[in-house]
């Protein structure tokens, strides 16, 4: 290779790469503020469009349609157009969607807008932590990917928190169309980005490969055993698809993905995010109160999420799993038999808001982050993207269908009886852990392969 001229120091190389690192999770804060915002828009939208709850739940829902769309379509993508394009064009079609949204003069048009919205969620969901996984230096790659989820998470807590700004004034259009000025600020920022340099690598142009590396890693040494490395993996192909049809091994893994997301998205989180105020309404709480309650489940969910990011590789997923999963089953059962018996004072009120942040901060330490980790870490190398692809797609259609069934769930079963359902479900989860979930803390993912491969029960190809 060419590496001739003298290296720049280490440590700038280090910065650099953070610093790529920072901007390509910008990602999971479109990705958050695309599930926030439309939670505060809904009483006004309702009210403007003079809509019923039917109509209501598909603009809700229509975006993880979207989105479940865009992750199919962004595997393709990425690989023809490259990671940095794909991204580019997942910005774009954020600004676009937004500005649509907040224009939106029917409730066609706000569908549209929405869909549009969630094509590039869908985008941005599938290749950011691509992007990150192959540009992050080893030592940081586990951080980077919780990075992104607490960037979801903090994405959410801004769109409550402008939602709340706007309430004020009733103004649904601010709401869903502010959102553009961050998409555009992610879209000025991605056209800095460098382009993966195992993407170009695959399209056989390793000298700027090479110059990249050079602004991330810094040393000759580094550039050289990074471009073998690449070299190295880029001999074993990805053949999804292929290894799905011949090997049951990998249809076991591919399963476990896809069952891991419709776990993260029964636990009820997204009925939470995209009908807060809607839910503190039905506790009795008036305009201005039920949007500062989203703020704070907004606030609760980005501060739970460091429990996560402090606990994971101490304790382990499984037992982080199962405490979460008793918890959220303890707050959304609680908030089912507050609903049930009748709120009737503050003191009940408030009671029931306590539950229903105990439910957030189980989510947010466990399910958020770890559902994510695990599907990164359980795919074979020669169908990893293929793996990852169809638990991320299963993650936007699942979610779509909770988002879509919350309404004419509350009005056909009944409140309470909705919430203790998410309460079961959570229940049933543990199970699932104790049986399906492998521990994969500190065990390397050719190890987690080779059991995979060797026809190890699913909860035994980790430790
Ligand atoms: C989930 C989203 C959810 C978010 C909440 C993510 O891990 O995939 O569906 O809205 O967490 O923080």
């Amino acid at each position: 290779m060419s590496a001739t001229t003298a290296p720049p120091a280490a440590t700038h190389g280090k910065a650099t790469a953070v610093f790529t690192c920072i901007l390509a999770a910008l990602a999971g804060l479109m990705f958050g503020l695309d599930i926030g915002v439309i939670s505060g828009a809904q009483q006004f939208l309702q009210k403007d469009f003079g809509i019923g709850d039917d109509t209501l739940g598909w603009i809700v829902s229509i975006m993880m349609l979207g989105a479940a769309l865009g992750a199919l379509l962004a595997g393709w993508l990425s690989s023809q157009l490259g990671r940095k394009r794909t991204l580019i064009l997942g910005a774009v079609l954020f600004v676009g969607g937004s500005v649509l949204c907040g224009l939106a003069w029917t409730p066609h048009v706000l569908i549209a807008g929405r869909l549009v919205l969630g094509l590039a969620i869908g985008l941005a969901s599938f290749t950011a932590p691509l992007y990150l996984a192959e540009i992050a230096p080893e030592s940081i790659r586990g951080a980077m990917i919780s990075l992104y989820q607490l960037m979801i998470t903090i994405g959410i807590l801004v769109a409550f928190l402008s939602d709340t700004a706007f309430s004020y004034s009733g103004n649904w259009r601010w709401m869903l169309g502010v959102i553009a000025i961050p998409g555009a600020l992610f879209l000025f920022g991605v056209g800095f980005l460098p382009e993966s340099p195992r993407w170009l690598m695959m399209k056989d142009r390793q000298p700027e490969a090479e110059q990249v590396l050079r602004k991330l890693l810094g040393s000759n040494d580094a550039i050289a055993r990074e471009i073998g490395e690449i070299r190295e993996q880029l001999k074993t192909p990805q053949r999804g698809w292929h290894l799905f049809q011949q090997n049951r091994n990998f249809r076991r893994s591919v399963g476990l993905g896809v069952l891991l997301q419709v776990m993260q998205q029964l636990t009820g989180m997204n009925v939470v995010m995209y009908y807060a105020p809607r839910i503190f309404q039905d506790m009795g709480y008036a305009t201005e109160s039920q949007m500062w309650f989203t703020a704070i489940v907004g606030l609760v969910n980005v501060l739970a999420t460091f429990i996560a990011i402090g606990l994971v590789d101490k304790l382990g997923r499984k037992p982080i799993l199962y405490i979460g999963f008793v918890v959220m089953a303890i707050g959304l059962g609680v908030v089912g038999t507050m609903m049930h018996l009748g709120i009737h004072d503050h003191g009940q009120q408030i009671f029931t808001v306590v539950m229903l942040l105990v439910f957030i901060v189980g989510f947010a330490m466990s399910a958020g982050p770890l559902i994510w980790t695990l599907c990164s870490e359980i795919q074979p190398l020669k169908g990893r993207d293929f793996g990852i692809g169809c638990s991320t797609f299963t993650n936007w259609v699942a979610n779509w269908l909770v988002g879509l069934s919350f309404l004419p769930l509350l009005n056909g079963i009944g409140q309470a009886e909705t919430f203790w359902l998410y309460a079961a479900f959570n229940v049933v989860f543990i199970a699932f852990t104790i049986w399906l979930v492998p521990e994969t803390k500190g065990v390397t993912l050719e190890q987690i392969e080779r059991k995979l491969m060797a026809g190890q029960p699913l909860r035994q190809i980790g430790r």
